[in-house]
């Protein structure tokens, strides 16, 4: 059955260039339209850039040009950086446009009619980088804690919303909608801003302060507020309130924002939409923050900035794309740069993925004239391998639902390195000096070619570029998600090109680090990073000896129950525990502290367990995180112990 999918990131200040957070959320938000699009979904992709307001003017002014043309050519800068990074969106909304301008004025005449709107004369400290009033309470030393300087203190006279009146009932649309603000983190966040009055919103400027607006039907001696401006955009790039698209795309409305832009999305919007009698957006999709590889926030005089289009023009942007998907978790803040970037490729792309292709294309081209071979029968191995392929989609679609992005990718990468072990374990070339096994080889390789038909498919949305190549470099047609839960849809006999670019050349080979200026490059000289070892998420293990506290933060530490405790036939080092970890929640960890604690000692002590370590299977047992230990002299081993006063589930720091 086909849905209906509508995403759109935020509308991008036309006061600076395209960067990294920019690129991040505007990649995340094409992977999701790229995915509903191969699930057959009906779906629309919005992106943009807002061009009103005070910064903009004063940003046009700095660049010595009138802000029409200012804004022409930084929007133009956006739109070309979104080509260079192959984003698919389907409409690309500019504040300025007279399409949005008009359906400003509708939905603020929508509000005005149902009588939240009324006017006073306000005073407060006013951040311009912040296009907003600011409270005492959120000052630090005196300034705005995210443009550093100190508001000016303005009195005008502003409309203002009645947003307080809402208050009461976005509170309970909150919790009544645990999915509404996701990851949930971020909901509690908003929640508790809930918890007290949340006061008016002033939605106007005078217009004789600020001339660059769009005016209020009412009053054209005011502009709307920049943020009023922005947020309507979702709105006007789909026609409301009578187009088409708008009936259609906006019941299923999902936004994808960075964190510092909650409040505006999950306190103005709701109400305003509410107060114009239009329904709430499905989702707000909070995502977290891209810091230099330093860990610390990206700035110009820290020369910790990395550039989005250096790294695309230097390692292509399927590899930028991937990397970012793959090495950040969404919602959290992760330090990024070149270095990880090489390594993720090189253990991924180039080494798992990219060179099992090639290899099986070797073997295709020298032994079967360039075409795919028959199946032959299915050996146990070869079920093994159709089984958990033609299962992928149906683990990876709730990952990618749930915004899981770095383990839907894990997902298809383990299938990846199941497929390398099968074909080293098969030894085609060995098989390849013994005719008589030739459909022996042939079934090998066919299997190959199906494992990588379904894992190009479903990295597609991540890779469209790099996976087309690889599909037409083995004779495979389109990506097509639905057939990736079937195995044997590769005809024997597919004709396979008898030339193919490399894939992934290895960034080691070509020289790492090669961006000039770029933070995070690598140091002439350096040590080139360990290629092999699959860095964790964000890049923690391929980080340089010291790291951040926020990449420390991304453990996940937890106190832990021991409930049981057995033995592993054969694995004299080992012990299978259960534990308990926060309500029902139990997880089977493999420790290796048999020789230090026998089983019937450890039932009801306290452990302290890492909770979000990628499982993994240690004597045919899946094993779901790692209990901590002290190691001391000659080896011996201590658990962790936290006293029986913390319970199960509470965090370590
Ligand atoms: N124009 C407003 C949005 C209006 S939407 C109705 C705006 N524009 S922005 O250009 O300043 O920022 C757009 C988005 O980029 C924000 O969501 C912000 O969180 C994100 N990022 C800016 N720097 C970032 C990082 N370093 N990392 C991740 N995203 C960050 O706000």
């Amino acid at each position: 059955m086909s849905r209906v999918f509508y995403v759109t990131t935020p509308i991008y200040y036309v006061n600076g260039e395209p960067h990294i957070g920019h690129a991040y959320t505007t990649i995340v938000a094409d992977f999701l339209a790229r995915f509903h699009r191969l699930c057959g979904d009906e779906t629309h992709f919005l992106t943009g850039t807002d061009e009103h307001g005070e910064k903009i003017c004063q940003a046009a002014r700095a660049a010595g040009m009138a802000p029409p043309a200012f804004c022409d050519q930084v929007s133009g800068r956006f739109r070309a950086a979104w080509q260079l990074l192959d984003i698919s969106n389907d409409d690309f909304i500019r504040t300025t446009e007279a399409r949005h301008q008009r359906v400003v004025a509708a939905f603020l005449q929508a509000v005005h009619a149902s009588g939240d709107i009324y006017y006073a004369e306000y005073e407060g400290l006013y951040c311009v980088g912040c296009e907003r009033f600011l409270t005492d309470k959120e000052l630090v030393d005196g300034k705005c804690p995210d443009h550093q300087v100190a508001p000016e203190r303005r009195r005008e006279g502003n409309y203002f919303f009645r947003m307080e009146k809402h208050r009461p009932w976005l509170r309970q649309y909150l919790q009544e909608h645990p999915q509404f603000v996701r990851p949930e983190g971020y909901r509690s966040e908003v929640l508790s801003l809930l918890a007290d009055p949340v006061g008016d919103l002033s939605i106007s400027r005078p217009r004789a302060r600020v001339p660059w607006g769009i005016g209020l039907p009412w009053d054209d001696t005011h502009v709307a507020y920049v943020w009023v401006d922005a947020l309507v955009n979702y709105l006007s790039a789909i026609g409301y309130p009578d187009g088409e698209q708008y009936a259609r795309f906006w019941p299923a409305a999902q936004h994808l924002i960075g964190k510092d832009i909650l409040k505006a999305h999950a306190l103005f919007w709701p109400t305003l939409l509410r107060a114009a009698g239009v329904p709430v957006y499905q989702h707000l999709n909070v995502g977290g923050y891209l810091l230099g590889p330093d860990g610390r926030k990206m700035s110009k005089s820290l020369g910790n900035q990395v550039d989005p289009l250096a790294l695309a023009d230097q390692y292509g942007p399927d590899a930028l794309r991937y990397y970012l998907l793959k090495d950040t978790v969404y919602g959290q803040d992760s330090a990024v740069g070149e270095a990880f970037l090489v390594a993720r490729h090189d253990a991924d792309l180039a080494n798992d993925l990219g060179n099992l292709a090639s290899r099986a294309r070797a073997l295709l081209l020298r032994h079967f004239g360039g075409a795919v071979p028959e199946p032959g029968s299915p050996s146990a191995s070869a079920q093994e391998l159709s089984a958990w392929g033609t299962g992928l989609l149906t683990r990876v679609s709730p990952l990618i639902e749930n915004l899981r992005f770095f383990e839907a990718l894990e997902e298809v990468m383990r299938y990846v390195r199941r497929l390398n072990v099968y074909f080293s374990d098969e030894e085609p070339w060995r098989l390849a000096r013994e005719p008589r096994r030739r459909p022996q080889l042939g079934a090998v390789l066919y299997n190959v070619v199906e494992g990588l038909r379904i894992a190009a498919s479903l990295l597609e949305p991540a890779m469209p570029r790099k996976m087309a190549e690889l599909r037409a470099s083995l004779g495979l047609g389109a990506a097509d998600l639905q057939a990736t839960q079937r195995w044997q849809v590769t005809p024997p006999g597919t004709p396979i090109p008898a030339d193919a670019p490399v894939l992934f050349p290895k960034v080691d080979v070509r020289g790492a680090g090669r961006i000039p200026g770029a933070a995070g490059a690598r140091q002439p000289g350096a040590r080139p990073r360990e290629a092999a070892a699959a860095p964790s998420p964000a890049g923690v293990a391929a980080a340089p000896e010291q790291i951040s506290i926020e990449e420390f933060g991304r453990v996940d530490l937890r106190v832990v129950e021991i409930l049981a405790a057995e033995r592993i036939p054969k694995a004299d080092k080992l012990l299978k525990l259960t534990v308990r970890l926060g309500g029902a929640e139990q997880r089977t960890v493999v420790a290796g502290i048999a020789q230090h604690y026998a089983p019937e000692d450890l039932p009801g002590r306290r452990a302290v367990l890492v909770a979000n370590l990628r499982p993994a299977r240690l004597r045919g047992i899946v094993s779901e995180g790692m209990i901590l230990a002290a190691i001391g002299a000659g080896g011996r081993l201590t658990l962790i112990e936290p006293d029986a006063s913390m319970a199960p589930g509470d965090r370590v720091r």
